[in-house]
């Protein structure tokens, strides 16, 4: 299933309209504190479709039967240009158990990319309802990769992909490859280049967020 949070106007809309903003996008710290508005939203928004459990809360005054979540998820990202969502979300999620995955296109001479894998830090997930985020979902290969290294450590209950902008070709290849999850996203392009850049889009998320890197 696909959320599309622009088709309903929204503050999402704004914020999404500044990231894809050349001029905004001067201020990187603007960038990022947008990516994480959205996310935060977003992150709002799961929360709804998550089980709860009633718990009695002391107050200064009596008891006070509260509903709580039943359980924390799991928060998971691709470094680096993840993890300014990965914060928005872990804000709203404060006590989440968190994964951070390394993954990268490895650019060759002729203009492809590979996906190269390299590091994983994860929590236990067997049966957990895991939250992974990744700013743009172009041909969905990293995002795909990535998931399939989480799921190698157990059995995901529910799964939830963040997303600022999502190409609908990387859309189709990841609703293929897990079609029971979730894509939230701020908006959908429909074009894409040879290099994997949304059009659109925005450019390149992660330069934006942290600066142009040397390793292409
Ligand atoms: N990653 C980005 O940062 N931008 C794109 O357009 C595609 C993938």
């Amino acid at each position: 299933m696909v959320v599309n949070l622009s088709e309903q106007h929204s503050l999402i809309s704004n914020w999404v309209s500044e990231l894809r903003d050349t001029e905004v996008q001067q201020d990187r710290m603007r960038f990022r504190s947008n990516l994480e508005r959205i996310a935060e939203v977003i992150g709002y928004e799961i929360s709804k479709t998550m089980p709860w459990e009633e718990k009695e809360i002391t107050t200064p005054l009596g008891i006070s039967k509260c509903r709580v979540l039943a359980q924390q998820p799991v928060l998971a990202t691709i470094l680096r240009a993840g993890l300014a969502m990965h914060s928005g979300v872990l804000k709203y999620f404060d006590r989440a158990d968190n994964a951070f995955i390394s993954a990268y296109r490895k650019h060759n001479p002729d203009g492809s990319f590979d996906i190269h894998m390299e590091y994983m830090s994860c929590p236990e997930i067997e049966n957990r309802i895991v939250i992974i985020s990744d700013p743009m979902i172009a041909t969905g290969s990293s995002l795909v990769k990535s998931i399939e290294f989480l799921k190698a450590e157990g059995a995901i209950k529910e799964l939830h992909i963040v997303c600022a902008i999502a190409c609908t070709v990387g859309i189709e290849y990841v609703t293929r490859a897990f079609p029971k999850a979730t894509i939230w996203c701020g908006d959908v392009d429909d074009e894409i280049t040879a290099k994997g850049y949304i059009v659109p889009g925005l450019g390149d998320a992660g330069d934006l967020a942290f600066g142009a890197k040397l390793q292409g």
